[in-house]
């Protein structure tokens, strides 16, 4: 995959408090992803629209202004169980930070959607691109209204300003959420997941019923919610009990 140039460069990054993070704004990239892709841990770009915005599944995200689009680097090693970890603990960043605004019934949809109720807020999508540090894309429904440019989404979307009659700015947002992210991440990568784990667990609407696809077989069951190694954790109807490995599962539908 190759690196685009943005169409304006920001001039520098703006170091965000104490927190570490530095932080790249411009206009207009093609996707935030691949901005990132050549920083260092601890770096993060934010856009105000993507022209190539990069969802799950090779699939457009459409990237709207009045959206957040923000990618953040950080640390990772190669192979490492931290790797399954990482989908959960941003959204459990991203979920603790909307709720704190204002966001009611949120919930993760396995494995990196954030809803409110049955409609998607925020979607995840993770990259490596260099060994050692993983791209977090980041990309939160705020004030604008990706519906009306694919019509597919009418009913399937909410935003930041359905709930909060005055949202944060984007620059604001994604600082709230880059601080939550670092304090998740650096909980996880201290090899103390367990210790998130009750938070992420509290985000899946449990007890559920779900459908999990293993690209081709199909397990019916209870979904019990992850363990601290960030596998998916199935009883299934016949009370067998299954501990699956993130890249296993091709699909977790609701059957309820
Ligand atoms: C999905 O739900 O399919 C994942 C969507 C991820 C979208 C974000 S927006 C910021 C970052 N840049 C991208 O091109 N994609 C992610």
């Amino acid at each position: 995959m190759t690196t685009e140039f943005p169409s304006k460069a920001a001039a520098t990054a703006r170091v965000l408090g104490s927190s570490g993070w530095h932080l790249w704004e411009y206009d207009e990239v093609t996707s935030t992803n691949l901005i990132a892709a050549t920083l260092e841990p601890w770096h993060a770009v934010r856009a105000d629209t993507q022209t190539a915005g990069r969802g799950r599944f090779q699939r457009q995200w459409v990237s709207d202004p009045g959206g957040l689009w923000l990618s953040a680097v950080v640390p990772v090693e190669t192979n490492s169980t931290a790797w399954r970890l990482l989908p959960l603990v941003a959204g459990l960043a991203v979920c603790e930070v909307l709720r704190d605004l204002g966001v009611p019934n949120l919930r993760l949809r396995w494995p990196n959607d954030v809803l409110s109720d049955n409609r998607k807020i925020s979607g995840l999508l993770i990259d490596q691109f260099r060994a050692g540090r993983a791209v977090v894309g980041i990309g939160v429904n705020v004030a604008n209204h990706p519906e009306v440019r694919d019509g597919k989404l009418n009913g399937a979307v909410t935003r930041l300003a359905d709930f909060v009659a005055t949202p944060p700015s984007l620059s604001d947002l994604a600082e709230q959420i880059l601080i939550a992210l670092k304090a998740t991440w650096k909980t996880a990568l201290d090899g103390d997941a367990a210790q998130l784990l009750p938070r992420i667990n509290a985000l899946w609407n449990l007890p559920r019923r779900v459908e999990v696809d293993l690209d081709g077989p199909i397990l019916r069951g209870d979904f019990r919610g992850v363990d601290a190694a960030g596998r998916l954790l199935l009883c299934d109807d016949s009370n067998r009990f299954h501990q699956l490995e993130p890249q296993e599962v091709r699909l977790l539908r609701d059957t309820d």
